[in-house]
């Protein structure tokens, strides 16, 4: 007999494992030792002690997950990433080994322009395929919504194949994709002598279509001293505010030249980078509400020496996002953990701050903070499931995946069945479901 049937208030509990809920409240981590996690459906029914918890399921057939010694989190979200492209920059990293640095790279034709290349030639099927393997790799390690952009593309065909590419792959795991139009990443080489036109293309029709197909949840832009000027993003922007689409700003990276407060005047969810931001424009953001997404792995792969002023952002209460910015040229990077450890180590944040960064800012970085991101009844049943001793171990160690599982809209998937290689041995007790 199906026993999930009987029962209709829980489809599953999870007892005896300590909670890092990261609610905002008195214990760091929003931590609750010893308790007891249902779920309904999507959505999370039911948090409080293991006794109560054992208490309530009583003789009842329910799928009861004896969770003792794993630690279960919100699923992480990695809210900035550019994960879908063709072929990968393994030869500009060799150059910059050799002492050519990644502006003057680019400023020579290559980096973002040489990955649109490969990109406009990968076809649907290829780009997806690669897509899912750095997709499993988060997965693995408690991703459970990821937010991709497009801007390898630089033709509204291929932005238009990144983005139906992005959200396939939503179908395809247990993750919730977020799309964003990077519509001004780097101007195409076809339109080098006009960049003006580029961006009025970009801004008007291109735009129009890719909102029109759905394609887009929010927008992204790169304002930098190697990219796109304030003007061109201003315009851009307004035309995605005209169609009421939520904005990400690529902000700070390399250079001041104003986009961190651009991002706050446009109400921005989040400016991403910040390595060179002032005060102003902290305030600004903090006064926003706008997230900064602090990037790492971008940071360490460029071997910049300039981190964002974090003691500055925290001060002014602007929150702060973490995230792996995967992409090929400045941050080949498939772990979400190794970016707790060098928010930590290169940028100063608190382990429990990183871990917020992956989970309840993040949530807020893509507009989503009422949906997910914390532990909380009645937030989608997204969770990460650990087996760790305390949650700062989640930034202490690097190089290593203590994910036992996760749980996705509800549904329970083991980590062996995450593996990009189709499964590992599970080692010790992951919550299996006991008679
Ligand atoms: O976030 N800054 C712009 N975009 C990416 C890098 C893109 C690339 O080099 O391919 C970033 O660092
Ligand atoms: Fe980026």
């Amino acid at each position: 007999m199906n026993r999930r049937a009987q029962h209709t208030d829980w489809d599953h509990v999870w007892i005896g494992a300590d909670l890092a809920t990261m609610r905002a409240g008195a214990e760091p981590y929003g931590v609750m030792r010893d308790a007891a996690l249902a779920v309904k459906g999507e959505r999370i029914a039911w948090i409080g002690t293991a006794i109560e918890a054992r208490g309530r399921v009583g003789q009842r057939s329910i799928p009861v997950h004896d969770a003792t010694g794993l630690w279960i989190t919100p699923g992480l979200i990695d809210c900035h990433t550019h994960l879908v492209y063709g072929g990968n920059r393994a030869a500009e990293f060799e150059q910059r080994l050799l002492g050519v640095s990644y502006e003057q790279i680019a400023r020579a034709g290559g980096g973002i322009q040489s990955t649109v290349e490969a990109t406009r030639t990968a076809g649907h099927d290829a780009l997806l395929a690669a897509a899912l393997l750095r997709a499993r790799r988060l997965s693995a390690e408690g991703v459970t919504t990821l937010e991709i952009k497009s801007g390898y593309g630089l033709d509204l065909n291929t932005e238009a194949r990144m983005l139906t590419v992005a959200r396939e792959l939503g179908t395809r795991l247990p993750i919730t994709v977020r799309t964003s139009f990077l519509g001004l990443h780097a101007v195409p080489r076809e339109l080098a002598a006009d960049r003006q036109a580029f961006v009025d293309r970009v801004s008007g029709p291109w735009l129009e279509a890719i909102a029109s197909a759905r394609l887009a949840d929010a927008v992204d832009a790169f304002c930098d001293s190697i990219a796109f000027k304030l003007q061109e993003t201003e315009q851009y922007l307004r035309a995605a505010q005209a169609l009421r689409l939520p904005i990400h700003l690529h902000a700070g990276q390399f250079s001041d030249i104003g986009a961190a407060r651009l991002a706050a005047q446009f109400g921005a969810l989040s400016a991403d980078h910040l390595e060179y931001v002032d005060e102003a424009a902290i305030q600004a953001l903090a006064q926003a509400g706008t997230v900064a997404v602090l990037l790492p792995g971008a940071y360490y792969t460029l071997r910049q020496t300039h981190p964002p002023p974090v003691s500055l952002l925290r001060q002014a209460g602007v929150p702060m996002a973490v995230s792996t910015d995967n992409n090929p040229g400045t941050s080949p990077c498939g772990s979400i953990l190794l970016m707790l450890n060098m928010a930590c180590t290169l940028f100063g944040l608190t382990a429990e701050e990183a871990l917020a960064g992956v989970t309840s800012v993040a949530a807020q970085a893509l507009g989503l903070a009422s949906d997910r991101g914390t532990l909380e009844v009645g937030k989608r049943a997204d969770l990460a499931l650990w087996r760790i001793g305390q949650p700062a171990e989640l930034s202490y160690s690097f190089g290593s995946n203590p994910c036992a599982g996760i749980v996705q809209a509800g549904t329970v998937h083991r980590w062996s069945e995450l593996e990009p290689q189709g499964g590992r041995e599970q080692v010790g007790p992951i919550g299996e479901e006991v008679p």
